[in-house]
This record gives structure tokens, sequence and C-alpha cells, in this order.
């Protein structure tokens, strides 16, 4: 089955992010496709440190829980990620996992080439987009495939579950991960 990873930046559980998360991982699988969620809030993700010893190899040598993302995402057609917006960009820890990625890829197979996915932002008030424009960076340079919605992908809230309340951001999600799906399956 054709499968989506979705890598949960935030480091609470049951946070905003968890629960946008869960939502697109609702909708991918209501579309037929396996959805495969990975939390940031059991993992403390280092930074590269350019060594480039992941060349050849296929693998970071930093061990924190990146590797295991990657050989998930070895395995998807797609790839969501979400972050909270931390100062008007994204959470260090995503930005940090991401550029390990695309480097073991771009190093190696080019395995996140023609992945389809996108970026979405979670944050109470302001930031969102300039955090998806940081992400972004990553889908591009690794020649990924990056479907819209019918406006940003960017929700509010800052107590756990009130993202709820924003009805619009929500409704972009939604169509946002449909897309996503509806993508996939027209590419496979
Ligand atoms: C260190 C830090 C910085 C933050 N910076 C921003 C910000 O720049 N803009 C904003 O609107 N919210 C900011 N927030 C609020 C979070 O984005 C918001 O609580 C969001 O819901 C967090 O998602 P979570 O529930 O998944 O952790 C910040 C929160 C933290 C902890």
């Amino acid at each position: 089955m054709q499968k989506v990873v979705l890598l949960c930046g935030s480091p609470r559980p049951e946070g905003n992010t968890a629960q946008i998360i869960g939502e697109c991982a609702r909708i991918i699988r209501d579309s037929g496709l396996e959805a495969e969620v990975i939390s940031f809030a059991d993992k403390q993700i280092q930074s590269c440190i350019a060594c480039y010893k992941c060349k050849g190899t296929g693998s970071c040598v930093l061990d924190d829980g990146v590797n295991e993302m990657i050989d998930s995402i070895r395995s998807a057609q797609g790839l969501i990620v979400a972050s909270p917006v931390y100062f008007g960009t994204a959470r260090g820890d995503v930005m940090s996992a991401l550029q390990r990625i695309g480097m073991v890829s771009r190093s190696n197979d080019g395995f996140l080439a023609g992945l389809v996915g996108g970026p979405i932002a979670i944050a109470r008030r302001g930031g969102h987009t300039a955090t998806i424009q940081e992400m972004l960076m990553f889908y591009l340079i690794n020649e990924m495939i990056v479907p819209g919605s019918t406006y940003w992908n960017i929700v509010f809230g800052l107590a756990p579950g009130e993202v709820w309340k924003d009805d619009e951001g929500i409704a972009t999600i939604r169509i946002f991960a449909g897309n996503v799906a509806d993508l996939i399956r027209k590419l496979n």
C-alpha cells in the first residue's frame, strides 16, 4: 500500500501540532493510503555536524531517531512535516531533522525526489508563513512535489486543542492532506 510519513515536530505529545497531524493522517487513511506518524516528542534531534560521513553509507552518524525516520521515508510515497512556530520560525529540532534527512538523501540515492507532501505551521498568532517558507526550502531543493490547498497550510492555536476553533485552518489542512493522497494515487 502507498504510504505517507507524517513528522510531528512538537515536543508536546498531545499538543496542537499532534492533533493537526492526527487529522491529516485520518484523511490520508480515509483516502485508502497508509499513514505513519512519527513524533518528535520523545526525541532530541541534533543539528547536522557536517561530517559528510553519510555520503555512500545512506545513514547519519548521529543516533537520535533521524535514521529511523529515514528508514520510514524510504518506503513512502509522501512526506508531510508539521512544526509549531517558535519566534517566527520552525522549531529548531524540525529544521535539524530536515537538514540531516536532506543531506543523507542528496549524498546518496536521492530517496526524497518525487515524494509528494508539504509543510504545515501551527502557532498562536504569527510567523506561520515565514515558517512555511523556511520548511519549503527543504522540499524544493530535494525535488519533492508540493500540492496546494485553498490557503497556506497554517493553523492557529495555543492551548492544546485550540486549533479546532480555527475552522478555516482545519478545512485548509484537510484539503491539503486529501490533495497529497490524490496526487500520490495519480502518480502511481
Ligand atoms: C519557544 C516558543 C516560541 C513561540 N513562538 C511563537 C511565535 O513566534 N508565534 C506564535 O504565534 N506562537 C508562538 N509560540 C506558541 C506556539 O506556536 C503555540 O503554542 C503552538 O500551538 C504550539 O504547538 P504545540 O501545541 O504543538 O506545541 C511559541 C511557543 C514557544 C514554546
